[in-house]
């Protein structure tokens, strides 16, 4: 029988990956990217031409997307393995997507932490970039407030199927755009 994770990989991720507004060409920063049920599928839409920066703090997780990335021939996947620092090591305003799902809360980051995470990213991203949310495990209307006062515009809230902890599920999505 199929895992879910293969229905998400083979049937669902890009076209929600799309709807949420990744597009060829894109650079694509996937912070905490775990396995890469996101990075992977990011990368096929991106294409040749766009990049998608898988970062993690786990190594194991990094080997898992760099196996997984091999297999399917994709060439446009750069892994970034930190020590858990805030400091994110890319260029100013050079990322048109940041997703930050399932990772921005009380478990891996204080409200000062994501306060910093939050800055770090707005440096890095293009005017108008994308800031895709994953709001587990936090009040969603706190994460809104929290990223809206760093000087991010509420884009939209989705309902998708999405993946989480390696099942189907259906959960919002909070988009943002930097200012
Ligand atoms: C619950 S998983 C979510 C993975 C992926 N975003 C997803 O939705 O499938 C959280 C990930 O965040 C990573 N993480 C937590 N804090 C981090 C930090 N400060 N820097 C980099 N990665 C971090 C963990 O190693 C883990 O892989």
């Amino acid at each position: 029988m199929r895992s879910d994770v293969d229905i998400w990989l083979e049937e669902i991720a890009e076209r929600v990956l799309r709807e949420v507004g990744i597009r060829e060409s894109h650079a694509v920063l996937d912070f905490s990217c775990g396995s890469g049920h996101y990075a992977v599928p990011a990368a096929r839409i991106v294409g040749e031409k766009g990049r998608v920066y898988a970062l993690d703090k786990s190594r194991i997780s990094l080997y898992k997307v760099a196996k997984r990335a091999k297999s399917e021939k994709l060439k446009n996947i750069h892994m970034i393995n930190t020590s858990g620092e805030l400091k994110i090591p890319l260029e100013d305003e050079s990322i048109d997507v940041t997703l930050l799902y399932d990772v921005i809360h009380s478990h891996y980051f204080s409200v000062t932490s994501r306060r910093e995470l939050l800055s770090e990213i707005y440096r890095i991203s293009k005017y108008n970039a994308l800031i895709s949310v994953y709001p587990k495990h936090i009040d969603l209307e706190d994460i809104k407030y929290e990223i809206e006062k760093e000087n991010f515009h509420f884009a939209g809230k989705l309902f998708k199927t999405l993946l989480h902890n390696r099942s189907l599920t259906q959960d919002y999505l909070l988009n943002f755009q930097r200012r």
